[in-house]
């Protein structure tokens, strides 16, 4: 990598979170060029002191790093392709959001047009970017990890997770089924109250603390479920199946769809006619590792 433009940070994609990479790296003194589909976008960047690429080729160009962040990756792809040719040497950082083949295909293409690739998850919004709330997972090459460490930490804490271009994406989508399962539980919450005139903020007073400390049972499952031991003296999954199987039937004569619970009272089930009632509810798992066995 040419150390002499190490300091030059280019930005391709200025929507909402692209602009206030573009602005973080101006902040701190780098000099940051940017290009995006809709001009104008960069025009309070350039008021700033960012410098305005005509094309995507030439943003590519002005600069080792390159960060993407742009909708998705069929639009990396628009970008990126009639712009390859200045590629070769190039650091790509690309933080927009996607699923980990075709992250690992992009590195692959990367590669093949001499750069290197190292993919990004965002966990942050646009207002929390270069704050302690932010945090970034990474995964491609180590090396540009490593070489351009400081400029990505500016944007929130920067963690490496590995060498598979895709695996940035794994945890993404991980983090956000955990969080989506979540949701699912606070709106058949709010459905039921609403059932029985409960306003939402009510329940939600109630449910925040209850699910925070719930939160607490995670790391005691992720122990059994790593070392596929899953003897316990407390709330099996027998005691569990019933519980739920209560909540649904007491759902439904509320007049409530229990279509989000019923799935995971089928999962429970399941583990019971394999004859398990007695282990951790942490077992469930095995029914999903089993694949097909729900919906
Ligand atoms: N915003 C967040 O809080 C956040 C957090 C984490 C991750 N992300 C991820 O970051 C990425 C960008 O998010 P954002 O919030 O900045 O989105 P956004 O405000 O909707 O911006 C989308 C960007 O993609 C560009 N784009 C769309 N279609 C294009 C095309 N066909 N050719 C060229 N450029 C095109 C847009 O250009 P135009 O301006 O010309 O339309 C714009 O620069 C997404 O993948 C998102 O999931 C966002």
């Amino acid at each position: 990598m040419n150390t002499d433009h190490k300091h030059s940070i280019t930005v391709i994609g200025l929507g909402n979170l692209g602009q206030v990479l573009a602005g973080t790296f101006l902040d701190q003194g780098h000099r940051t060029t940017v290009w995006n589909r809709s001009p104008g976008k960069a025009d309070a960047l350039v008021d700033r002191g960012a410098v305005r690429a005509a094309t995507a080729a030439e943003a590519i160009a002005a600069s080792d790093l390159v960060i993407l962040c742009v909708l998705d990756y069929e639009t990396v792809r628009e970008v990126l392709t009639p712009a390859a040719g200045p590629l070769a040497g190039r650091a790509l950082v690309n933080l927009t959001s996607g699923t980990p083949q075709p992250a690992r295909e992009l590195a692959a293409w990367t590669a093949e047009h001499g750069a290197a690739y190292l993919d990004g998850a965002v966990y942050a919004v646009p207002q929390t970017i270069g704050t302690s709330e932010a945090f970034v997972l990474y995964s491609g090459s180590l090396n540009v990890f490593g070489t351009y460490k400081d400029q990505l930490g500016l944007l929130g804490k920067s963690t490496f997770v590995g060498p598979d271009a895709g695996l940035a994406s794994v945890y993404d989508i991980a983090l956000l089924s955990g969080m989506y399962g979540m949701f699912g539980g606070f709106f058949q919450s709010v459905a039921l109250g609403d059932s029985a005139q409960i306003k939402a903020a009510e329940i939600t007073d109630l449910l925040v603390p209850w699910l925070k400390a719930a939160a607490d049972a995670l790391p005691g499952f992720a122990r059994e479920i790593d070392s596929g031991d899953y003897a316990t003296e407390t709330s099996n999954l027998a005691i569990n199946t019933v519980g739920l199987a209560n909540i649904l039937s007491a759902t439904k004569a509320q007049g409530i769809d229990v279509a989000l619970l019923a799935p995971l009272h089928s999962l429970f089930q399941h583990q019971i006619e394999q004859g398990h009632g007695a282990a951790s509810l942490a077992r469930a798992i095995e029914s999903l590792r089993r694949k097909a066995v729900v919906g």
